[in-house]
């Protein structure tokens, strides 16, 4: 047994890596959609169907707990997954909710009212589903009063760095955060709300100027999960052996997932 982490395609990559550095005696299953991926472009019906035919093959793998380390399952799927489809001894974690406790500087399993915060003016940079299906400001609406999101759909981003193509990358960047810009003037945050876009985070910060806090993902859902597997020790699984497991071509996304985290990864059939 391990715990199961789900991602469309390699973005959920940049997640699996901060997890293994917070918690290296821990088994990690990573499963890729690429046949599917990207989901950024599909419907919520479809990304729903998606997720809990992955999910259910990392249950197959031992996996009672599976993260989706993907913003958009996490967006238009989860809150569905979790109140109509999860049996009682499974679980199903999103990557939106450590990111937002952080903005709103709150701890996991405060449940008080929502309240003023620091900040009032949130960036938010996202796939176009994810972005439709405004579960972010939703999110934050539970924690926080008085904060205005503007949210950009990152058309063509994810597809650009599935292809390893960073200067295309770096220019679309450029362009959705001179869009966003146009719309808020001066975000005092921005969150990175795809779990592809921790690889062009550098492009980011640049592209939003110093005064721009930028959050992004790994890290913080790798200390929500460190907390949560101390609080429920049960769920993190006896086995030892991490693997790699694609619905794609596994040579052709082993060489990709290697280009894209700079080190040898091997992905096997799923
Ligand atoms: N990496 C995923 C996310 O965090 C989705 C990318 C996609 O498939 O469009 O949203």
């Amino acid at each position: 047994m391990a715990v199961g982490v789900f991602d469309s395609g390699l973005g959920g990559l940049t997640v699996l890596d901060a997890l293994v550095k917070r918690m290296p005696d821990q088994a990690f299953i990573y499963l890729g959609d690429n046949a599917n991926a990207p989901y950024g472009t599909r419907t919520a019906e479809d990304i729903y169907n998606l997720t809990c035919a992955a999910t259910e093959r990392l249950w197959d793998e031992g996996c009672d707990l599976v993260i989706l380390a993907c913003n958009t399952a996490s967006a238009a799927a989860l809150k569905r997954m979790q109140e109509t489809w999860l049996p009682a001894d499974k679980r199903v974690l999103g990557v939106f909710v450590p990111m937002i406790e952080a903005v709103t500087e709150r701890q996991w399993g405060d449940n008080s009212p929502p309240r003023e915060v620091d900040v009032k003016h949130v960036a938010l940079f996202a796939t176009p589903a994810t972005v439709a299906s405004r579960a972010f400001q939703r999110e934050l609406a539970y924690r926080a009063i008085g904060v205005d999101v503007e949210a950009q759909p990152c058309g063509g981003l994810v597809d650009a760095l599935e292809q390893g193509d960073e200067m295309l990358a770096e220019a679309l960047v450029h362009s959705h955060v001179e869009a966003l810009l146009r719309r808020m003037p001066k975000p005092e945050a921005a969150v990175l709300g795809c779990t592809h876009y921790p690889l062009v985070e550098a492009a980011f910060a640049e592209a939003l100027g110093e005064d721009v806090k930028v959050y992004s993902q790994p890290k913080l859902v790798a200390a929500a999960l460190a907390d949560y597997l101390d609080r429920r020790p049960e769920m993190r699984g006896a086995g030892t052996a991490s693997k790699f497991l694609t619905t794609g071509d596994p040579k052709r996304v082993s060489s990709k997932a290697t280009q894209f985290l700079r080190r040898k990864i091997s992905f096997e059939a799923a």
